[in-house]
């Protein structure tokens, strides 16, 4: 069976830095509150003229560039987003055109924050397989224009940014050891985002009236409960079917949802919070790119070498959760 490997990384966050100060200005909260309940203290907005696919763009150069290929070496461009820049053509569309990836084909992937994990099991199927050589996979979101600015208890978790890998076969003992997806429709109505579907289109007053187009977050304590629960089932999942422990593991690279949250993974787990990559104190919650982009800083960063295990595991709206177990 072949084995598939990352052969490069790259990510991309927007210049714009929004600090919890900055929101004080416009809601009723403090630094203090958001710092201490989900671990943010800023996070980073597109430009008015970035759309996800030129995050993508970027962070996707930036991966190519790790793995010394050029754009129209690329078979597969695989997007996860739920912030595409169109929903036709589909983000990844508007990706392969901007990269001059003229040999790809490209679709998107909606996971909702376990996109990324998502996309890169559909990926390492296509590449398995030896329909495709390689693939580009990438998850982008620009989470400020869908978050409704006047709900306090969501709009501080928001962030946009990018985060890219390129996939190929290995030939050596690296590569992706497993990769687990699971989802649960029937609760998925605690995170959602109601309008621009087709049970909200056309656009009326009435839907923007009610702000159906933004970003809903329905008990979000108990999501909360449920995040913590599947983050540690994920990583077991990921462990007993590798038949490994945990102290084999190099880095946990989780989903960046709250840091109280990963505080509660570690703690079901029984590990320090060493073992587990946070990065949300300067970018918050950006969906889907949330792993790509702490994977690539983990790489740039030096705190992965050559044939440490490392664990992605995310949750998300869906509701979707999963894993993928990375030999370096
Ligand atoms: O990425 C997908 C997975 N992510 C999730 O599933 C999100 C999970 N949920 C969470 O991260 C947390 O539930 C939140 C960060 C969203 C909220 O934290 P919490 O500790 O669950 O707070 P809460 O909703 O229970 O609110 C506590 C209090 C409330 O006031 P009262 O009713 O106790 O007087 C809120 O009105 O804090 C108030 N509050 C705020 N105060 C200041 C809510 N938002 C704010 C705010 N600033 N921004």
């Amino acid at each position: 069976m072949k084995r598939i490997g990352i052969v490069g990384t790259g990510s991309y966050v927007p210049e714009k830095v929004l600090t919890n100060y900055d929101l004080e200005k416009i809601l009723d909260t403090s630094d203090e509150w958001i710092y201490t309940r989900t671990g943010i203290r800023e996070r980073r907005v597109a430009a008015p003229d970035q759309a996800a696919s030129d995050l993508a763009k970027i962070a996707s150069e930036r991966a190519l560039e790790a793995a010394g290929m050029s754009p129209e070496d690329i078979e597969l461009i695989i997007m996860a987003t739920i912030t595409p820049d169109t929903h036709c053509p589909a983000g990844a569309n508007w990706l392969e055109a901007k990269l001059g990836a003229v040999n790809a084909v490209s679709m998107d992937i909606t996971a909702a924050c376990s996109g990324f994990i998502f996309a890169l099991s559909v990926a390492e199927q296509y590449l398995k397989n030896g329909v495709f050589k390689n693939a580009l996979v990438v998850a982008s979101e620009v989470m400020t224009r869908t978050v409704d600015w006047t709900d306090r208890a969501s709009c501080i978790l928001w962030g946009d940014g990018a985060g890219a890998v390129v996939l190929k076969e290995v030939s050596d003992e690296s590569g992706i050891l497993s990769i687990h997806i699971h989802t649960d429709g029937l609760n998925g109505d605690t995170l959602l985002l109601p309008g621009g579907g087709s049970k909200t289109t056309p656009i009326s007053h009435e839907s923007v009236d009610k702000k159906l187009h933004f970003l809903k977050m329905i008990e979000a304590n108990q999501s909360f409960k449920v995040a913590v629960r599947k983050f540690a089932e994920a990583c077991e999942e990921a462990l007993d079917y590798n038949g490994i422990t945990l102290d084999e593991i190099k880095l946990i690279i989780p989903h960046q949802a709250n840091l109280r949250i990963l505080q509660g993974m570690a703690k079901q787990l029984g590990i320090s919070m060493e073992k587990v990559f946070v990065n949300i104190d300067r970018y918050g919650n950006m969906s889907s790119a949330t792993v790509p982009v702490a994977l690539d800083e983990a790489v740039r960063k030096g705190l992965i070498q050559k044939g440490d295990l490392i664990l992605l595991t995310a949750f998300g709206g869906g509701l979707t959760w999963g894993s993928a177990l990375i030999r370096w």
